[in-house]
């Protein structure tokens, strides 16, 4: 099978959250079955290319629509890994991906869009194209609505489309001029069951878009997918989802073992696994070293996160003063692109400025990160949604034990040490339902008092979460299958 992925971030060139480990964890798997996966992407100036070995620019550049003219965009292709890369590099004065940074700007519907409608140039011009394109969040939800619109023309048509929801707190909702700036027609798109938005009919919903044209849906886990389609987590798609359950789903997504091991884990000073627990107490000294932290017998919360609200913040303020009111140590990495949140982070982390205990860091750091998950003791998740998360799942392969809310990809992941109706061998963390400071100090005061109090149980909580299998060998047969279903039913649909 051939498959092109399509997104807006892969590890480790292109990362600024879940997305980036997605895209690599399961391109990279689906290689292990024998396919064949390339990897589209925006050739932006932030992405970290010495990972590409053999980068060179492929065919003529593609002329895309723009508006009423069309812009030239160059087409690169190295391989990363055994994975091949597919660069657009649009040559216009607009310089869509020379922005010093991924997301953020005031014209990333347009930039996107402009990504969106260069994919569908490549795959016009090619004579090889996929089986299967993967999509992924709004950023690329005008991709199957664009692929649909040319189904006429000879192989368009034989693609399939799986398009897969990350986050529906972005969906892309933007003024209709975007289908302008692609070719599309406003006029037949911008009706309730197609693109028109469902809280504001000015705008167009591009999430909608994907959802509606793609063959297949999936978000991230199974409880987010039942959550979005009968809660208000769904942020009023919830009708459009349940019209097309048929074609929708959940699947977890896994972790890539050949990134997020600390078996092999090259950023860690001390390799260990579940066998060999003792030795993350290494990486423990090194981490407080490395922060300037006192070294004591206090364990260590940890915060690994982007700063949004979706992650709960108030709730991570509160944790972060109630470990350190109970005798604990914090260490928080997080970054945000929005200027009240970082200033509101950067006051508390003055504020704590002269506690031995706590260490505020502000900003992305990937090698950091790597050595928090190692040398930390539990880690704090108290998202008010989360589609699946990958940090409780990194976390636990790092015998860190998760303190989570019970949400979405949480739920189905984290078991808590008391209350859960799995036997003792798989429960893993401990979970907390109210999005209240009395909710997670719930969880959080029984954390602390089995690490206080029944040490060994609670060495055996962080051995239960190293020998779970977050690995993406189940997640990825899952995918295929579906990819083969989708090619299956348009074989028959069109003999
Ligand atoms: P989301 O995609 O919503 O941000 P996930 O839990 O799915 O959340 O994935 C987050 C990913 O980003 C993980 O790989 C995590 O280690 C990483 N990450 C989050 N914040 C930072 C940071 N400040 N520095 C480095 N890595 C980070
Ligand atoms: C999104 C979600 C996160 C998920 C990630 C990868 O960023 O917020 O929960 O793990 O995508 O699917």
């Amino acid at each position: 099978m051939r498959i092109a992925m399509v997104s807006t971030e892969c590890a480790p060139i292109a990362k600024v959250g879940g997305l980036g480990d997605f895209v690599q964890g399961l391109a990279r798997e689906l290689l292990k079955h024998g396919e064949r996966v390339e990897v589209l992407l925006p050739n932006y100036d932030v992405l970290e290319g010495q990972h590409i070995e053999d980068l060179h620019e492929i065919g003529a550049p593609l002329r895309v629509p723009f508006h009423d003219r069309r812009l030239d965009c160059r087409v690169l292709s190295g391989k990363l890994g055994g994975l091949t890369c597919v660069l657009f590099d649009p040559l216009s004065e607009h310089r869509f991906f020379a922005r010093s940074r991924i997301y953020g700007e005031r014209d990333d519907a347009q930039r996107f869009a402009f990504f969106s409608s260069a994919v569908l140039e490549y795959l016009r011009a090619s004579d090889r194209r996929p089986d299967i394109l993967h999509c992924n969040d709004w950023r690329t939800g005008l991709i199957p609505v664009l692929l649909q619109a040319c189904e006429q023309e000879p192989g368009m048509s034989d693609i399939r489309v799986c398009y897969t929801l990350h986050n529906l707190g972005d969906q892309g909702r933007v003024g209709s001029d975007i289908l302008h700036q692609v070719g599309l027609d406003p006029a037949s798109l911008m009706v309730p069951d197609r693109l028109l938005d469902p809280h504001d009919e000015r705008m167009a919903n591009l999430m909608q878009g994907g959802i509606v044209y793609a063959d297949f849906v999936n978000t991230v886990s199974p409880r987010y997918a039942w959550e979005i389609q009968n809660t208000t987590q769904g942020m009023r798609l919830q009708p459009l989802l349940k019209t097309h359950r048929n074609k929708f789903g959940g699947i977890l997504n896994g972790l890539d073992d050949g990134v997020w091991n600390p078996e092999v884990d090259r950023h860690i000073p001390v390799n260990y696994g579940p066998g060999s627990l003792p030795l993350k107490a290494a990486n423990r000294r090194e981490l407080r070293a490395r922060l300037a932290l006192e070294e004591t017998e206090k364990p260590i919360f940890a915060v690994v996160s982007r700063l949004d609200r979706q992650k709960g913040l108030d709730l991570i303020e509160h944790g972060i003063r109630y470990a350190l009111a109970e005798g604990g140590q914090v260490i928080l990495l997080g970054y945000s692109l929005d200027a009240v949140i970082t200033a509101r982070f950067e006051g508390l982390r003055a504020e704590l400025s002269a506690s031995p205990d706590c260490r505020l860091e502000l900003g992305y750091d990937e090698a950091l990160a790597h050595l928090i998950y190692a040398g930390s003791d539990m880690i704090l998740i108290p998202s008010l949604y989360e589609p699946c998360g990958l940090t409780q799942l990194i976390a636990m392969k790092y015998g860190t034990v998760p303190i989570v809310r019970r949400v979405g990809g949480l739920a189905d992941t984290v078991f808590d040490a008391h209350y859960s109706d799995k036997s003792f061998e798989v429960r893993n963390g401990y979970l907390f339902d109210d999005p209240t400071p009395a909710g997670l100090e719930s969880a959080m005061s029984r954390a602390f008092d089995l690490w206080r109090c029944f040490p060994a149980y609670f060495r055996q909580l962080r051995v239960n979460g190293m020998r779970g299998d977050y690995s993406w060998r189940q997640p990825a047969q899952q995918y295929l299958d579906i990819y083969r279903h989708m090619i299956l039913s348009r074989a028959q649909s069109a003999s």
